[in-house]
């Protein structure tokens, strides 16, 4: 039965059945989320790519859709972004009909065999129909590579300063800004980041948008990467700084990351969604995304998480925070006290320090498999511990120990985790710190301990078990 198997994440979104990577063409309009995913209808290995399309009210509770898109003669369907054209720029709208616009990458896997250099190039489709069904545009391709083979996965805003569609593009080292008064017609505006940032792997996925910083507007650069991440093979890195219309400016060179985890990535935002930030990421890596043990299905997406501009002393990060709809499907907490208890997955411990010490929390079960998170006070460090999870030898490095920066100095610690079946995402500090970690038990953790340094005194610790989406 779907949504019964082994490992099936109980409050993820993920595919009925088949392949996903990405999420795409997040857009909220008329009341629904829109999700929409790189998705290989045929196998549960990365194939020829759709977009699958799933929705929902709360951000919780997801309904799969018909697949919205396939591939065609200009090639697959790689990642991409859609927009809601409330002012018809298009020329798609017909009847008084907002149209859906999604802008993604035609990937043409022909050029890719020939050994050309221009097999990436993005395209448009539309939906009259609030994205119920969507209509690719005859004028395909509309933003032709220009001889770059990493050239891929538009994320489109609308810029009202300046009356414009804005395109963030990753092209291989660095990200290429375009420009268009109708998501037709497209012209280049500048250059990012082949100095900046890291550089371990090639860039995809990037997202553009502006927070609020205590009235001040700044601007959040996304660049996903593959690999180089933190903690290996695929991870997100940000910048933050100014964008007027025509060019990022970042605000400092600093590398910063928005999961120290090895298992977030191609995560974006939400658009249309108003002064709230909603960001959402595969919860897998390309390390070894094609072979975990799981049988109908493959990968999952993270929980939605709100993004907030924090500053700490004199430095500026981008926080994480599960967002607030989760609470509806939380049931009631109950209070943990250090030891071992019976605990039943999905759920969520919370957990505050006045004066945060040493402490780990074990989930486990009796085959002796474990997964063990907590804090290193002296070494500042928030750590995800997978090497006795269960099945880990379907790649070398997932059986690993994985480690996180705390950010705030000093003061008072919270902590929460939200933990699924084979997954656990780990919020510290109001989201300063977070971490994703997939795992894949033999049997299912039923059991929870609860250790810390010394007397080490909690100002609160409570899990409370969680109710199935899928119910
Ligand atoms: C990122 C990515 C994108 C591409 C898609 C293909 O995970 O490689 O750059 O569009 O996946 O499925």
């Amino acid at each position: 039965q779907a949504y019964k198997e082994p490992h099936r994440p109980q409050i993820h979104f993920s595919p009925k059945e088949k392949w996903t990577n990405d999420p795409n063409g997040m857009v909220y309009h008329n009341g629904i989320y829109h999700l929409f995913f790189q998705y290989y209808p045929d196998s549960t290995v990365w194939g020829p790519m759709h977009w699958g399309h799933a929705t929902s009210k709360d951000l919780v509770h997801w309904q799969q859709q018909p697949i919205a898109l396939y591939p065609d003669s200009l090639g697959y369907i790689f990642s991409g972004s859609a927009v809601v054209d409330k002012n018809n720029t298009s020329g798609f709208g017909k009847n008084g009909k907002t149209p859906l616009v999604a802008i993604f990458t035609h990937h043409d896997p022909k050029g890719e065999k020939e050994g050309r250099n221009n097999f990436q190039n993005q395209s448009l489709a539309y939906s009259l129909d609030d994205g119920k069904s969507w209509t690719k545009y005859n004028g395909n391709p509309v933003l032709k590579s220009p001889g770059i083979t990493d050239f891929r996965d538009p994320k489109v805003f609308w810029h009202e300063p300046q009356k414009k569609w804005i395109m963030t593009l990753a092209t291989k080292d660095r990200i290429t800004f375009y420009s268009s008064p109708d998501l037709k017609n497209w012209t280049k505006e500048s250059e990012f980041g082949k100095e900046l940032g890291a550089h371990g792997g090639v860039w995809e996925c990037p997202d553009l948008f502006s927070l609020d910083d205590n009235g001040k507007k700044v601007w959040v650069l996304i660049v996903n990467l593959n690999p180089g991440g933190p903690n290996g093979g695929s991870a997100t890195q940000y910048f933050i700084g100014d964008f007027n219309g025509n060019k990022f400016t970042p605000m400092d060179s600093s590398t910063r990351w928005l999961d120290y985890g090895p298992d977030e990535y191609a995560g974006i935002t939400w658009c249309n969604t108003g002064a709230r930030k909603i960001f959402l990421g595969w919860m897998s890596n390309w390390s070894y995304a094609n072979v975990v043990p799981t049988a109908t299905w493959r990968n999952a997406m993270t929980i939605p998480r709100e993004l907030k501009i924090k500053h700490v002393g004199t430095a500026i990060h981008v926080a994480s925070e599960p967002v607030a709809e989760l609470n509806s499907i939380r049931l009631n907490p109950v209070a943990l006290s250090p030891g071992a208890r019976k605990i039943a997955l999905p759920g969520r411990l919370d957990l505050s320090m006045d004066k945060p010490d040493n402490f780990s929390v074990t989930l486990s079960n009796d085959a002796g498999e474990e997964v063990v998170i907590g804090y290193n006070k002296e070494q500042q460090q928030f750590f995800i511990d997978r090497s006795r999870s269960g099945i880990t030898d379907f790649q070398k490095d997932f059986a690993g120990k994985f480690v996180a920066p705390r950010f705030r100095p000093s003061g008072s610690m919270d902590l929460s985790l939200i933990i699924d079946v084979s997954s656990v995402e780990l919020f510290a500090d109001n989201g300063l710190t977070v971490m994703t970690a997939i795992f894949f038990p033999a049997k299912p953790f039923d059991r929870l301990r609860m250790q810390s340094a010394g007397n080490a005194p909690f100002k609160k610790l409570t899990y409370a078990n969680c109710k199935s989406i899928w119910k």
